[in-house]
């Protein structure tokens, strides 16, 4: 009989998955218990360098301690008011992010999926309320290949059938431009019912697809000229995963619409924000829009420790050089099985050209063996986003593990 006791604990939590937990997932089959800074310990006491970050989630490492004293503080003190109530925290987190990211408000709320149905609110208010579109006819601009969670709206604007297909009728009013396109863009502008374009700076679940430079710079100009909100989903690609604060940032780009999740938590607890300026917030009346832990106390305290602590400690830097460390070393390993490698900062991916189809996984599994955690994304991708703590001796230890791990494939 399996126990947690027995002498295969992995199997025993597996099943336990299996038996009883919904098999909307495919994990890589680890069983995790512990972690610290980049790594991760399995219940085994095997040690791996994560090279995922909980999706990005986890940019300050496991368990960063500052992180985890303020949220143990906090959790002692005050965890949930809801918002029918004040706290004595919302208030300074605010001031705190919006001064960070410079605009007037902020919107907080819990996952990313969230925040980005919050910025299509905003957008189609907005829209209503200032650009003059009429009732019920905003229409909102998505790029070809996003990923913005699972809710019934952000699977209406995704053109990945495994995340639609089977879930109509969906969200009227959306509609796809080709990513990387300007042309495409300014022609789906003409429409003057558009309220705003949403995008990821780099498309992270799509397999770290970065667009051409002077295209983000495009997308703002476009926006500013066709008076549509450019709404940056920022969820994965911000908060010094990509070497900069934004990846915005790489062209000089506000978007009016900043959204952000993941690691302003620094792996903790759900907390997303949206950003914006009042010309777009204050049109939401009290009663409009909201949600029982968005804002909550130890939100607001985690978050501002996870962001001062990305500066305290040079993150975004960090990324920036051990991303192109990353890059030049994995580049010498030249392997014919990897057909790309690309990426910003420490947010990178590579592309396997193997006649298997299952070779990323396959080689996902060597890693494992090998102490390396990396997960594909669509088929032949396998995306490496270590923490932005890691060092130079840890990316030339994790490319050694790459590099041996490829010839088991
Ligand atoms: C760019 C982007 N936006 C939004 C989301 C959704 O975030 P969450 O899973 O916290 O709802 C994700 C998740 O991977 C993402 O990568």
């Amino acid at each position: 009989m399996l126990s947690p006791n027995s002498s295969d604990r992995t199997a025993y939590y597996l099943t336990l998955e299996d038996q009883y937990g919904a098999h909307n997932y495919h994990p890589i089959p680890v069983v995790l218990e512990r972690g610290e800074g980049v790594f991760l310990y399995d219940v085994n006491g095997k040690r791996y360098y994560d090279f995922l970050s909980g999706y990005s989630a986890v940019n300050q490492g496991h368990c960063h301690p500052e992180i985890i004293n303020v949220l143990v503080e906090q959790a002692q003190k005050l965890t949930l008011t809801s918002r029918a109530f004040h706290n004595n925290l919302l208030g300074e987190y605010a001031k705190f992010l919006t001064s960070y990211f410079g605009y007037n408000k902020v919107l907080p709320m819990n996952t990313g999926v969230e925040a980005g149905e919050t910025a299509i609110k905003l957008a189609r208010r907005w829209a209503y309320d200032k650009k003059g579109v009429e009732e019920n006819k905003a229409v909102v601009l998505f790029a070809e290949g996003n990923f913005w969670g699972r809710t019934l709206a952000a699977i209406s604007s995704s053109t990945d059938p495994s995340s639609y297909k089977g879930f109509g009728p969906y969200m009227p009013g959306f509609d796809i431009v080709p990513y990387n396109d300007l042309n495409a863009l300014e022609q789906a502008m003409q429409d003057k019912n558009v309220a705003s374009f949403m995008l990821e700076p780099i498309q992270g679940e799509a397999g770290v697809v970065i667009p051409d430079d002077g295209y983000l710079t495009g997308v703002r100009e476009l926006c500013t000229r066709y008076n549509v909100l450019m709404i940056a989903d920022e969820i994965q690609t911000g908060l010094c995963r990509t070497g900069k604060l934004l990846a915005c940032d790489y062209e000089n780009v506000r978007p009016d619409i900043l959204v952000l999740g993941k690691a302003l938590s620094g792996g903790t607890l759900p907390i997303s924000a949206v950003l914006c300026d009042d010309e777009i917030m204050m049109n939401i009346k009290p009663g409009e829009h909201g949600s029982t832990y968005g804002g909550n106390p130890l939100a607001c305290a985690v978050a501002m420790k996870s962001l001062q602590v990305l500066k305290d400690e040079g993150m975004a830097e960090n990324a920036m050089n051990m991303g192109i460390l990353l890059r030049s070393e994995l580049e010498k390993i030249n392997s014919p099985y990897i057909k790309t490698i690309r990426g910003k900062g420490l947010l990178n991916a590579i592309v396997i050209n193997h006649s298997n189809t299952e070779a990323a996984w396959d080689l996902c599994l060597a890693l494992k063996e090998n102490g390396l955690l990396a997960k594909p994304t669509h088929g032949n991708k396998i995306r490496f986003a270590p923490p932005l703590i890691i060092n130079k001796e840890q990316i030339l230890e994790s490319v050694a593990i790459i590099a041996k791990s490829l010839q088991s494939i």
